[in-house]
């Protein structure tokens, strides 16, 4: 695995010691940072800033693995397949599923297929299971009941969490599902790179 930058890691994250303060676990990459960066990438580029001949400021971020997951042909719809992600640490329990309703950050012709971290975002129970087809959710979670929307990046349909799921970033190549990525901090970690 190749190790990030720790400026780049905090740019992510945040610093370790504001996510402890605010006693919360969220991604702190703006909007505006994922879309520069494609929320991944294979390299890190370095640009200079127009009137600064002298600096230089990393514009991309490279660090997740590139993971082959499914075949995008054998899976069916509602019919969830279970991987780890980034890593095989803790929390990294995950689902691949084929929706048959086109979701935000869809994989596929008809943008259906996602993937999200299995770790409630509230206090880390486990939505293992938990995929109901009616709705596109996960849960309700057996902790606190807050059931998650897949078809929208994961945000919180009800219940006690406040942070969306963390979606994982998906690439096809063919017809090779690879996870690339993830958008938003796994529960349990101060970063999503090191279980
Ligand atoms: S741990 Fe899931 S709602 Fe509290």
């Amino acid at each position: 695995m190749t190790k990030l930058d720790p400026e780049i890691r905090e740019a992510i994250n945040g610093r370790h010691g504001e996510a402890e303060r605010a006693g919360t676990r969220k991604c702190l990459m703006n909007r505006r940072q994922f879309l520069l960066t494609g929320g991944i990438a294979t390299t890190v580029i370095m640009v200079s800033v127009p009137g600064m001949p002298e600096a230089q400021t990393p514009a991309a971020i490279s660090t997740y693995p590139r993971k082959f997951i499914a075949k995008l042909s054998e899976l069916e719809t509602d019919r969830p397949m279970d991987f780890e992600y980034p890593d095989e640490g803790p929390y990294a329990e995950s689902i691949l599923v084929k929706l048959g309703r086109e979701a935000g950050g869809g994989l596929g012709p008809d943008r259906d297929v996602v993937a999200f971290n299995y770790t409630c975002t509230h206090q880390g129970g486990s939505l293992y299971g938990t995929y109901q087809a009616d709705d596109k959710a996960l849960g309700p979670c057996p902790l606190h009941l807050t059931t998650f929307d897949l078809t929208r990046h994961g945000i919180f349909i009800s219940g006690q969490a406040y942070q969306s799921l963390p979606q994982v970033l998906l690439e096809l190549d063919g017809d090779d599902i690879f996870a690339v990525g993830m958008f938003g901090l796994i529960y349990g970690r101060f970063d999503n790179l090191m279980a």
